[in-house]
């Protein structure tokens, strides 16, 4: 058996986040040696959206593959990062204003010379208007991916678990692993589907989970109490580096191991 290990992390929050992977990233390559590595990065640059010096940080420094999005991508305004210069840097194939599906997805190999591609899908319920179908970007997408690709990963950005599961579900024969993200917060239920696919329907984030989905508490109450919107900054206490570990037979892309990780801490 060719087996090829994933690390996927879910959405990262600003420098909270960030200093996750200083501290448990050394860990986790001892723990579970990953061939390949994933993380959303649509929270990275202070809570919302890309820079070029922390993409470049994920990539060079921590060694990720491949960096995922969603709907927050377009939070620093860069849309120029963005524009396929980094195909590992992958925009929701479907979102309302990614006009180029090519932007989603990306076909890369692992050290050991083992092609994989990484699809990333946006949802459409409690979503921004106008995202297009995810099934049927998938399906768009799958059908571009040659067959000698068997390990095929899917990031599907969306707020409500019924969707994530149903696209999950509408793959399930053609993908080796897929998993949610976007709520950040992990969900309980990795499981491999249809005795192929590795599932999950959200990673968790990565960052402080003494917040309100990785932000403020405080300022985050207040517009719950109030309605008014305040500039949110990434909170700092409790710092949690969540995601899965996936392994995978190289030669049929058949997942056969998930495991949800947690590395955290209470203060
Ligand atoms: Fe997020
Ligand atoms: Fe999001």
């Amino acid at each position: 058996l060719n087996s090829v290990t994933i690390l996927a992390l879910g959405d990262l929050i600003g420098s909270p986040g960030r200093d996750c992977l200083k501290r448990w990233l050394p860990q986790i390559k001892e723990d579970w040696n990953p061939d390949i590595f994933l993380v959303n990065g649509e929270n990275a640059a202070s809570g919302s959206g890309m820079t070029e010096k922390i993409f470049l940080e994920l990539t060079q420094k921590y060694g990720f593959d491949v960096v995922t999005t969603g709907n927050h991508w377009l939070g620093k305004k860069n849309p120029e990062l963005f524009l396929g210069q980094h195909r590992n840097l992958l925009l929701p194939a479907n979102m309302y204003n990614v006009s180029d599906p090519s932007l989603g997805f990306c076909i890369r190999k692992t050290a050991s010379g083992v092609s994989y591609a990484v699809i990333n899908l946006i949802g459409r319920v409690y979503m921004q208007q106008g995202n297009r179908c995810p099934f049927k970007a998938a399906q768009e997408i799958l059908a571009r991916i040659p067959k000698s690709v068997s390990i095929r990963i899917i990031d599907m950005h969306g707020e409500v678990t019924s969707e994530k599961q149903a696209l999950a579900y509408s793959v399930k024969d053609l993908v080796s692993l897929c998993y949610g993200t976007h709520t950040h917060c992990p969900t309980a239920d990795e499981r491999i589907w249809g005795d192929r696919m590795g599932y999950i329907t959200d990673l968790g984030m990565t960052g402080a989970y003494d917040s309100i989905i990785g932000m403020q508490k405080e300022a985050s109450l207040e517009y719950f109490l109030t309605g008014h919107k305040k500039e949110y900054e990434p909170a700092r206490g409790h710092p949690w580096l969540c995601g899965v570990i996936a392994k995978v037979d190289a030669g049929t892309g058949r997942c056969y191991f998930i495991e949800r990780i947690r590395y955290s801490s209470m203060v």
